[in-house]
């Protein structure tokens, strides 16, 4: 007998085990439909049943003086609610393990790594991206300092040291290039671009930059 088969002693009938797997499916299938038409008020129920939201919260996002209106799985990132339903994609996921410091954005005008952040913790907060820090056609002068001293190469990690910087200007620890370094030292740029990042927030500093 192979080994897929099941052999019935009394009828001598051989079933394959695929076949039997197959029929008790199918009585299960039958038992359960006919459960539910022996009962109307339960197919009623079912059939009014609303869409499986269950579980989903409510985040009002407040992004760059913006509202929106969200309902999301709790365990959404404020990163993924800002790049997959705000469309706000200069914030960029690096490592998503709050490693990089690629995700940065302020909360309240102190910096946060949104990968480790969840939406619904800043409910009604405000949130600054990257989008948010020029003023119409007028660049922050934090970015404009980066683009004067080159403060990137690819780019990547730019809108999060961009965001670092205005925080550690702000928090008033740019005093040297060993504080701004030791402030920053949770932005990592892969492209080895930190002389010129350095250079960039003392030049900011330098012209008085604050904020
Ligand atoms: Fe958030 Fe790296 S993506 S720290
Ligand atoms: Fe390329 Fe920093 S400019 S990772």
């Amino acid at each position: 007998m192979e080994s897929d088969q099941i052999q019935d002693d009394s009828t001598e009938k051989t079933m394959s085990r695929r076949g039997l797997l197959g029929r008790t499916a199918t009585a299960s299938a039958v038992l359960a439909v006919g459960g539910r038409l022996a009962d109307p008020a339960t197919a009623d129920a079912a059939d009014a049943a609303p869409e499986p939201d269950r579980g989903l919260v409510d985040v009002v996002l407040r992004v760059n003086g913006r509202v929106t209106r969200l309902r999301l799985d709790p365990r959404v990132t404020l990163l993924d609610a800002l790049r997959d339903r705000v469309g706000l994609t200069g914030t960029k996921k690096g490592c998503d393990r709050g490693q990089c410091g690629t995700c940065t954005v302020h909360v309240d005008g102190r910096r946060v790594l949104s990968c480790l952040t969840l939406a619904g913790a800043v409910d009604g907060r405000q949130v600054t991206t990257i989008e948010g820090l020029a003023r119409d056609d007028d660049l922050h002068p934090v970015q404009q300092a980066f683009l004067d001293h080159d403060g990137f190469q690819c780019g990547f990690c730019t809108s999060g040291q961009i965001m670092s910087a205005v925080a550690v200007l702000r928090e008033g620890h740019a005093g040297s290039a060993e504080e701004i370094r030791e402030f920053m030292s949770g932005n990592i740029c892969r492209c080895g671009a930190y002389a010129n990042i350095v250079d960039a927030v003392q030049a900011a500093r330098a012209a008085g930059v604050m904020d």
